[in-house]
């Protein structure tokens, strides 16, 4: 029998981890020059944590939550990086500690959808929380920064959209709003918006049902319920992202998939690469209740979260960088030994040594150090540990020297310091 990974939850393999790593390094240094330090969390929280702050009807917790129990507890594999964030911002009461807090992380997430391109069921998110600043500024800061970061990462075709729902009364008004609006035609919408009047209709205005559109233009716009304070928000984030010069369209009917937003809600995406219709790189918004629906203080919040494997494919093709390395070639089982030294002496000065073991003639060994591109290989036999050096073929060069066993790793480091500094340039 030959297994296969669970469908929705892919392999990455050692020849595409590259690209992984470039993505997060800049993630992390993005997020750290912007102030933010990495939280880590578990994967697993309590069930009740996600049915609280996302909210019972949405989609994920009625639907996608991975979860089970465990002698008496109910568990379940985090969906998203938010409700955690939040958990852990209550449990070690963090406000007490310091007015404004500023984390981020990364890591998979666990959602039981559909699979398709761009919608995986372990996915990965690279994602952000800001407490204890009510904005706006904060979170036109946020959208910039992500902005920022997407365009030197190479992704072309942007697409920021930003909403207000308003705070939580503004909200309520606006879904009743929407039931009176959809009610009176409700046998004309699409099934799942039928449902979705019921329990939660702000998500029709989400719906990609063509039957559903006439009605969806037609509805009450949220911006006409702001209250003044909230319309003072949104209108000073605008006039922050302006000032920065980040581009944005307000789109009032951007809702979003979770129940915690109040006020900002944005969304970058793309028409760029391959990513077909799941093209929403990233989402967030501000959620100033959950905080304090989750047991702490009175605290303000935004984040966001995008999505890696979706940002993997929006991003340009890029070659992998060649690491510049030395194929350690022993024939005989005293050199292999030598060579095991020198290749431990080449690592601790900081550069790539492979030796290969499986013994062979030299000309397969070379055939090898060939295949992995290797610009230096050195070959040891017998007689040259007998003279105490080592022979050095620069295979590109088709240069061959000889090295004093003793200093050779010194001298193998250094060749590598300038190939290294070439392909860096
Ligand atoms: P979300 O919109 O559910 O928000 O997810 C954010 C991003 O994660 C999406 O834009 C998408 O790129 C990626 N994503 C979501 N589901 C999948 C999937 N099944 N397969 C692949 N990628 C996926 C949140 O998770 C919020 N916690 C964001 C946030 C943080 N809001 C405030 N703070």
């Amino acid at each position: 029998m030959q297994f296969r990974h669970v469908q929705g939850m892919e392999d990455v393999l050692p020849t595409d981890s590259g690209r992984w790593r470039r993505l997060e390094a800049e993630f992390h240094r993005t997020m750290q020059l912007a102030g933010y330090g990495e939280l880590r969390t578990p994967v697993l929280e309590h069930t009740e944590l996600f049915k609280r702050s996302i909210g019972e009807v949405t989609d994920i917790v009625e639907k996608e939550m991975y979860s089970f129990q465990h002698s008496r507890e109910h568990l379940t594999l985090r969906p998203e990086g938010t409700a955690g964030a939040v958990r852990a911002y209550v449990q070690h009461k963090v406000a007490s500690a310091e007015p404004v807090s500023r984390w981020y992380y990364l890591g998979p997430m666990f959602r039981a959808e559909r699979p398709q391109r761009g919608r995986l069921r372990q996915f990965h998110q690279l994602g952000a929380e800001s407490f204890g600043d009510a904005g706006p500024l904060v979170d036109a800061e946020l959208i910039d920064t992500l902005y920022g970061m997407l365009s030197r990462l190479g992704v072309t075709e942007l697409d920021v959209r930003i909403n207000s729902l308003g705070s939580a009364e503004t909200r309520a008004r606006y879904r009743a709003a929407l039931v009176d609006h959809f009610t009176p035609h409700a046998a004309e919408l699409s099934a799942t918006s039928q449902e979705r009047l019921q329990k939660n209709p702000l998500r029709i205005l989400d719906s990609k049902a063509p039957q559903d559109r006439p009605l969806i233009d037609a509805a009450p716009s949220i911006l006409e319920l702001l209250s003044e304070e909230d319309r003072a928000h949104f209108e000073g984030l605008q006039a922050a992202l302006t000032e920065l010069g980040t581009p944005y369209t307000v789109d009032p009917g951007l809702v979003r998939g979770l129940d915690y937003y109040t006020r900002t809600l944005f969304e970058i995406r793309s028409s760029a690469g391959d990513l077909g219709a799941q093209n929403t790189l990233l989402g967030g918004g501000r959620y100033d209740g959950m905080v304090r629906s989750l047991g702490g203080p009175e605290c303000p919040a935004i984040g966001f979260a995008a999505g890696v494997e979706r940002l993997l494919l929006a991003l340009p093709p890029s070659p992998s960088p060649v690491t510049p390395l030395v194929f350690f070639a022993p024939l005989g089982a005293a050199a292999q030994r030598a060579c095991l030294t020198l290749a431990r002496q080449v690592r601790a000065l900081g550069h790539v040594a492979l030796v290969d073991g499986r013994g062979g003639s030299l000309k397969s060994l070379l055939r090898r150090a060939d295949g992995l591109r290797a610009p230096l290989c050195v070959v040891v036999g017998e007689s040259e540990l007998a003279r105490g050096e080592v022979q050095l073929k620069q295979l590109e060069l088709h240069q061959q020297s000889s090295l004093p066993l003793d200093t050779a790793a010194q001298q193998l480091a250094a060749l590598l310091d300038v190939l290294a500094a070439g392909s860096a340039g």
